[in-house]
């Protein structure tokens, strides 16, 4: 069986966007895959986090995972910060990166542009990344085509690896989630849906009250047509209704636009909300009943035991390779 390893930052609230665009997809590969997810806690203080909230963001993202599906007897789930090996194969990967390419990726670009103090984390994010990946003989990366740049230098530095040293590293293939699964922000509807967008309105998040959803979809921006039509580029909002429809309910955008010819926004909209509640609903509860439970932290330790145990391996013969440590001497 091949190998998934995919993480998440528990950097905010989750939104549908990552719930239709990441967890759901997981779900549905746990049974095809040896899987690890990892809540990649020590990517999220590249930039500042609130101490606490960081606390509660990575037990939520947990008991999300969870709640979503993911069957913590099919798949490993687990806390990068703690199965140490991330950080010390991130070591050596540095050793391996330059600066220059570090510096090209459009993510430290981005984050880094007009701001005065740049940590040197977020320059080293990517050596970070590739070992989260390396260290368990990874297949197969399902990511958003936002992370794909960070994914072909995490082959490139185990290519350059493996090519030095000793040909220890699994190379790593891409797996960017279907275009269909893009979420846009329901007011921005160019922009994608975001943990991180300042306004509310433009976000459904996974633990909305039901209320709360029908209350944002029904104020989503659409257009003044009239009509139900995928046009992503003139109908930007309509389409962004149409996909998150067709994305919880397993219909075609074929099937969608036939059905509700004749159906006015008001009462898609109402259709799409109540669509996104159903989804959503059993989550949530599934959420509530284990967020506070001793369960969730048996299979966050039993998670951190299993992928410490492929990690440190790997991490073993990485150092080996470069000539790190000794070899003891016998009498
Ligand atoms: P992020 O929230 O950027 O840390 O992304 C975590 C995962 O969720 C990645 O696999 C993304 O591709 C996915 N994701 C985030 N936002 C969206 C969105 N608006 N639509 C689809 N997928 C998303
Ligand atoms: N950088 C990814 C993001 O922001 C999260 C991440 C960290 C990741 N390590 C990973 C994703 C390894 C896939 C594989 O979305």
């Amino acid at each position: 069986m091949e190998t998934i390893f995919s993480g998440i930052q528990p950097s905010g609230s989750l939104t549908l966007g990552n719930y239709l665009g990441a967890m759901k997809q997981f779900v549905d590969l746990q049974s095809d895959y040896h899987c690890y997810f990892c809540i990649v806690d020590e990517h999220a203080i590249t930039v500042p986090q609130d101490r606490l909230k960081l606390r509660e963001n990575i037990r939520s993202l947990a008991a999300l995972y969870l709640a979503s599906g993911i069957d913590h007897e099919k798949a490993t789930l687990f806390i990068q910060s703690e199965v140490p090996a991330h950080t010390q194969l991130c070591w050596i990967m540095q050793t391996q990166s330059y600066i220059g390419e570090l510096e090209r990726m459009t993510q430290f670009k981005d984050k880094s542009v007009g701001k005065e103090a740049v940590s040197a984390a977020l320059l080293t994010y990517p050596p970070l990344m590739a070992a989260d990946i390396l260290l368990y003989n990874t297949n197969l990366v399902p990511v958003g085509n936002d992370q794909k740049q960070h994914l072909e230098l995490t082959r490139d530095l185990a290519e350059r690896f493996n090519r030095k040293y000793n040909d220890i590293f699994t190379i790593p293939d891409i797996r960017v989630s279907d275009v269909g699964a893009r979420i846009m922000s329901l007011q921005e509807p160019t922009k994608k849906m975001s943990k991180s967008d300042d306004n509310q309105k433009a976000t459904v998040y996974m633990l909305d009250e039901p209320k709360r959803i029908e209350k944002k979809i029904k104020s989503a921006m659409t257009d003044s047509e009239g009509v139900i039509r995928f046009d992503p580029k003139e109908k930007a909002g309509i389409s962004n209704l149409m996909t998150i429809l067709a994305s919880c309910t397993n219909q075609t955008l074929d099937q969608i636009e036939e059905k509700y010819q004749d159906v006015g926004y008001g009462q898609f909209k109402q259709e799409v909300a109540d669509a996104v509640i159903e989804v959503l609903k059993p989550i949530q509860e599934r959420y509530y009943d284990i967020i506070n439970t001793q369960e969730l932290d048996d299979i966050l330790d039993h998670g951190a035991e299993k992928a410490s145990m492929v990690a440190n391996k790997t991490l073993a013969k990485a150092k080996k390779a470069v000539g790190l440590g000794r070899v003891k001497k016998r009498k």
